[in-house]
């Protein structure tokens, strides 16, 4: 299967982005737009879920309507701390999701990822996963984190970023060519601290003011 690569090019995604990218765009918009924002992406990345028909009575007439085939079979995994900002508005229009966590940090100097938690709820065989962090950088913490939720052995796995380097995507496909990645941008590349750059800075401090 050839690695899949989805550009979320929807205007209000990129309208907002835009905004979340301004330096002078402060935490409380910021966290806003994430919300609004990862709503579109999770509009977009459920476009495929099938559906079933179900007789329904309207208070005019019977029909046959569609209704979601798998409602309660989806599980989202937050790679903290930064993934909660794409997770608070996913589960606002996927209420039925169920939640998880991985905590991952990048070691300043190798930039590589350690875990530090890790928390799903059980039934994940049976669930579509999707896997949330606004930025794919290096990819190391998206490898890191794929390489451990795959051990759960979910019914499939979507990884959903807001902006993505080239290098962090070619980096998670090499490792997970079977996992499909949307995001809204993919920016220039990475600076020496393996930032995106142009980017938006640091989503994490961003999100909740701790810089
Ligand atoms: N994590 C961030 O928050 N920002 C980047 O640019 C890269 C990784």
């Amino acid at each position: 299967m050839p690695a899949e690569v989805v550009l979320i090019k929807h205007p209000l995604v990129q309208h907002k982005l835009t905004i979340m990218r301004l330096v002078e765009t402060n935490t409380q918009d910021f966290r806003r737009l994430l919300k609004e924002i990862s709503m579109l992406l999770a509009y977009e990345v459920t476009r495929d879920l099938p559906l079933k028909f179900e007789s329904i009575q309207t208070p005019l007439a019977e029909m046959e309507a569609p209704m979601l085939a798998a409602d309660k079979k989806m599980v989202i995994v937050s790679i903290l701390r930064a993934g909660q900002g794409l997770l608070d508005g996913m589960i606002e229009l996927i209420p039925t999701a169920k939640v998880g966590h991985i905590g991952l940090y990048r070691e300043p100097t190798t930039l590589m990822a350690i875990e530090y938690y890790f928390k799903l709820p059980p039934d994940v065989e049976q669930r579509d996963m999707l896997v949330v962090d606004p930025m794919l950088a290096t990819g190391n913490s998206a490898v890191a984190a794929v390489d451990r939720l795959k051990e759960a052995n979910p019914a499939s796995i979507k990884f959903v970023c807001l902006l993505a380097a080239p290098e962090g995507i070619e980096h998670f496909h090499e490792q997970h060519p079977d996992v499909p990645i949307f995001t809204a941008a993919i920016d220039e590349g990475l600076d020496s601290h393996g930032y995106i750059i142009p980017g938006l800075g640091d989503a994490g401090d961003r999100l909740y003011g701790t810089k």
